[in-house]
C-alpha cells in the first residue's frame, strides 16, 4: 500500500486557512491540490462520487480528491426542510435537449443537479429500490455479482431505516418488511409524518381497480399500492442528502479533499493508463492538473460522464476523430443508451373538496404556520412531506394495465419488431446487439405481474401523475465541441420505439379508470388535461405529443456495464474497456432503467464500487 504522508500535507492547509478543526471533508483550493498527488481522483461529487470517496477515505492512508462542478450548499431550508423544497437554485442552468421529434419537436430543460451531493440535494427524496428482476437482468447481461442477492447487502449497508410510529403506520396504511431494511448505514430514511386525507381515497380507488397493497417495494417486487419511504432523517425531519451523509461526517478527515466550483475537463492518460485529470474553474479560467497514483473514478452523472469520457478520447471513434480528439479507447457505447422515466402530467379540477391537501399547504398560511410550529418541535407535521408531492403511489404491472383490454398485444407486437428500426440508422453493430439483448429482458419484465412498468399517482389536488418506467426507446448524449464548459448534445429520443406510445396509452386508460373509481368519483373530478373531449386513442396520442415530458430526472445508462460486444463501456469491476486505472461508478453504469427511482440503487452501486476497489488494492478489512 502506498503510505503517503497525508498528515504532513494537511498542516500547511491548516495554516493557510487559519482553521483548527475542519467542519467537513476538507475543502481545498486549486493551489492546495497543486502541491500533492492523490491515490484516487473522483470526477463529480454527487451521490456515487461522495459515497465512494467517503468509503475509501475511511482508510486513513488512502487519499482522495473529489472535484465537483457545483458549489457546496449552505444548509438552506429549501433543501433541508421537505416542506420548503425548491430545486431551482442548485439545478444545472441552461441545459436543454435537442428538439424531440416524436414530441412535436419540443425542446426541454434537462433537469439535473450541480452541487456537492449531486441530485440527492435537490431531488424528491423517494427512497425506493428496483426489483429483483431488474438486477438479475443486469447479471444476465454478463455482470456476475450484480444480481439482487449480491446487491441486497449493499442496499442494507447504505441505509438506516427508522420505523414510523404505530399510529402513523395505521393511519397511513404504511407497511414494510424489516428483514430487508438496513439500520446502521449513513442514509437516513423513513416516512413523512403527515398523511393527507385524500390519500385514503386514492388507496381505495387503487383497490377498486384491482391493485393490491404491496407490503414492501424494497423487498424485490414492487407492483401494488404503497407509501414510498423518503431519504429523510427521522431525528430532525430534514433531507438526508449525500452531502449530509457522506461528506459532513468526514469531520477532520485530512485524506478526503473536496474541490468545489471546479469542472473536470478530461482524464490525462499515459498511453491507456489514466494518471490524473485536467480541470478548470467552472466559471471559466485556466486549466490545472492533478495526479492520481492509483485511479481516476468518473461520477459526473448520466449526462456528463459520457461528456468527460468523450473529451478524454474514450468514446465512438468517428465522433472523436470529427473533433480531432486523439482516440484512447474506441467505445461506441459511450453516450448511447440514454433512458429516463417518461412523464405524463394531467390536470384536474374538483367539484367537492377533501382538505387539507397539497394546495391547502401552499395557500392557507394559517394552516401552514400551525403545522410549522408542530414541525419545529419535532411533532408530526405536513412540513415533513416534500412540497407539492404526495407519498403514495400506485405501481402497476403490464398485466394490471392490459388484461382484458385492447392493449393486450403490445408485447407481442414489440417482440415482432426489428430492434434496428428503433435506433439511429448509423448505430454501431455492438450497441444494436446490446439493445436487442436489453429488449429480451424488458419482455421478461413485462411478463412479471409483480414488477411495475408504470406508476400512477395523484398529488391530492390538481395534478395527476403518470410515469412510464420501462421505456423501449433509447436516446444519446454526445459532445459537439471540445470546450469542457459547453453543454453536451442531449436527446432522449422519447417514444421512437413503436411500443412506447401504446404502453403510455394503456397506463393512461388505467389512470382514468382509477379516477372514475367510487372513492375518487365522489369528489367530482373534472379532467382538464388531456380533457374530456380527448377520447379515442388517436386523440389521446395527439395530446400526449403535446404534453409528455421525456424525463423525471432519472437519466441513466449512458456508460453501460455490459460486455464490449454488446456496446458496453465498463466491465463488472466498473473498469472502462481499453484503459487502465479508470472506472465509471455512477448511474451511467446501469444497463437499463429500473422499475423504480434510481437514488437508492446509486448508493448501493457506490457501496459495492468502494468494496471492489478496496479489494483490488488489498484494503478490505
Ligand atoms: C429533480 C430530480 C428529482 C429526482 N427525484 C428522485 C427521487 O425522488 N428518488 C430517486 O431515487 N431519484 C431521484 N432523482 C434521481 C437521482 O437523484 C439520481 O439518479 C442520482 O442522484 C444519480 O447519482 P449520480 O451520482 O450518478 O449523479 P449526480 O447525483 O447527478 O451527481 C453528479 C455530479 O457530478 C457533477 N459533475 C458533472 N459534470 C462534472 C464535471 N465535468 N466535473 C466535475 N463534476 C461534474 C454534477 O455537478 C453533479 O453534482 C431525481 C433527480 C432529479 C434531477
Ligand atoms: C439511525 O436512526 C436512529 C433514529 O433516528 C438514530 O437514533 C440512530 O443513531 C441512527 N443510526 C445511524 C447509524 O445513523
Ligand atoms: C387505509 O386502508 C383502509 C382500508 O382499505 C382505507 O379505507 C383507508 O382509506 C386507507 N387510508 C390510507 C391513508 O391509505
Ligand atoms: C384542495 O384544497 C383547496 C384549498 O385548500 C381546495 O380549494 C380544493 O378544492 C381542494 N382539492 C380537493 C381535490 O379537495
Ligand atoms: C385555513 O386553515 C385554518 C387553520 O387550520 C382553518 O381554520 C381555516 O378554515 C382554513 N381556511 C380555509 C379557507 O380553508
Ligand atoms: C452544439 O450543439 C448545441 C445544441 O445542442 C448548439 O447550440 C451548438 O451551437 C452546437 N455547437 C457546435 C460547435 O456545433
Amino acid at each position: 500500500m502506498n503510505k503517503r504522508s497525508v498528515l504532513l500535507l494537511w498542516a500547511p492547509f491548516l495554516l493557510s486557512h487559519g482553521l483548527t478543526v475542519p467542519r467537513h471533508a476538507t475543502l481545498v483550493s486549486d493551489s492546495d491540490v497543486q502541491s500533492q498527488e492523490y491515490d484516487f481522483i473522483v470526477a463529480g461529487g454527487g451521490v456515487a462520487g461522495l459515497t465512494v470517496a467517503d468509503r475509501l477515505t475511511e482508510i486513513p492512508d488512502v487519499s482522495v480528491l473529489v472535484i465537483e462542478t457545483g458549489p457546496v450548499d449552505q444548509d438552506e431550508d429549501f433543501i433541508y426542510i421537505p416542506g420548503s423544497y425548491d430545486l431551482q437554485p442548485y439545478a444545472w442552468p441552461s441545459l436543454t435537449t435537442e428538439p424531440i421529434e416524436e414530441l412535436n419537436n419540443r425542446v426541454f430543460d434537462a433537469v439535473i443537479a450541480r452541487v456537492a451531493g449531486g441530485a440527492s440535494v435537490i431531488n424528491a427524496m423517494n427512497f425506493v429500490r428496483g426489483t429483483a428482476l431488474d438486477y438479475d437482468g443486469w447479471e444476465s447481461l454478463g455482470n456476475d455479482g450484480w444480481g439482487w442477492e449480491d446487491l441486497l447487502p449493499y442496499f442494507i449497508k447504505s441505509e438506516n431505516f427508522t420505523e414510523p410510529t404505530p399510529q402513523l403506520a395505521r393511519e397511513g396504511n404504511i407497511t414494510w418488511d424489516d428483514s430487508v431494511r438496513g439500520h446502521e448505514g449513513p442514509i437516513q430514511y423513513s416516512y413523512p409524518t403527515y398523511v393527507y386525507p385524500g390519500l385514503g381515497a386514492l388507496y381505495e380507488a387503487a383497490l377498486h381497480i384491482g391493485i393490491q397493497p404491496r407490503l414492501d417495494p424494497n423487498a424485490g417486487h414492487n407492483a401494488g399500492i404503497f407509501e414510498q419511504p423518503f431519504a429523510i432523517d427521522a431525528a430532525t425531519w430534514t433531507r438526508s442528502s449525500a452531502k449530509r451523509n457522506h461528506y459532513d461526517p468526514a469531520i477532520g478527515r485530512p485524506n478526503y479533499h473536496f474541490l468545489a466550483d471546479t469542472t473536470v475537463a478530461r482524464v490525462i492518460f499515459d498511453e491507456t493508463q489514466a494518471i490524473g485529470v485536467e480541470y478548470l474553474p467552472s466559471a471559466g479560467g485556466s486549466t490545472s492538473r492533478a495526479y492520481a497514483s492509483k485511479e481516476v473514478l468518473i461520477a459526473a452523472g448520466a449526462l456528463h460522464t459520457p461528456q468527460v469520457l468523450q473529451l478524454s478520447g474514450v468514446g465512438p471513434r468517428d465522433l472523436l476523430e470529427s473533433l480531432d480528439i486523439p482516440v484512447v479507447s474506441d467505445l461506441p457505447g459511450v453516450g448511447s443508451n440514454l433512458q429516463d422515466h417518461t412523464t405524463l402530467p394531467q390536470v384536474y379540477t374538483w367539484t367537492h373538496s377533501i382538505t387539507p391537501n397539497v394546495t391547502t399547504f401552499i395557500t392557507n398560511t394559517t394552516w401552514a404556520d400551525e403545522q410549522r410550529a408542530l414541525y419545529d418541535v419535532g411533532l408530526p407535521s405536513v412540513w415533513s412531506v416534500t412540497k407539492h408531492l404526495a407519498p403514495k403511489f400506485v405501481f402497476v404491472s403490464y398485466e394490471d394495465v392490459t388484461a382484458g383490454t385492447a392493449y393486450a398485444n403490445i408485447l407481442a407486437d414489440a417482440e415482432e419488431h426489428d430492434p434496428a428500426e428503433s435506433l439511429p440508422s448509423d448505430v454501431h453493430a455492438t450497441v444494436l446487439a446490446g439493445y436487442a439483448a436489453q429488449r429480451q429482458l424488458i419482455f421478461d419484465e413485462f411478463r412479471d405481474p409483480d414488477l411495475a412498468i408504470g406508476n400512477l399517482g395523484w398529488d391530492t389536488d390538481t395534478n395527476g401523475q403518470l410515469f412510464s418506467v420501462k421505456p423501449f426507446s433509447r436516446g444519446y448524449v454526445h459532445i459537439n465541441q471540445t470546450d469542457p464548459l459547453a453543454n453536451p448534445v442531449i436527446n432522449y429520443r422519447t417514444a421512437t420505439d413503436p411500443a412506447d406510445f401504446p404502453v403510455l396509452l394503456a397506463l393512461f386508460r388505467k389512470q382514468r379508470e382509477m379516477f372514475a373509481a367510487p372513492s375518487l368519483a365522489a369528489l367530482g373530478p373534472i379532467e382538464l388535461t388531456p380533457g374530456p373531449t380527448v377520447q379515442t386513442d388517436e386523440e389521446v396520442l395527439a395530446t400526449m405529443r403535446e404534453i409528455l415530458e421525456p424525463s423525471n430526472g432519472h437519466q441513466c445508462c449512458t456508460a453501460p456495464m455490459m460486455p464490449l460486444d454488446l456496446g458496453g463501456v465498463v466491465s463488472p469491476e466498473l473498469k472502462v474497456y481499453g484503459t487502465a486505472g479508470l472506472r465509471v461508478i455512477d448511474v451511467s453504469i446501469m444497463p437499463k432503467e429500473l422499475s423504480g427511482p434510481p437514488m437508492a440503487t446509486v448508493y448501493a452501486i457506490g457501496e459495492k464500487a468502494a468494496d471492489i476497489i478496496k479489494a483490488e488494492y488489498g484494503l478490505l478489512e
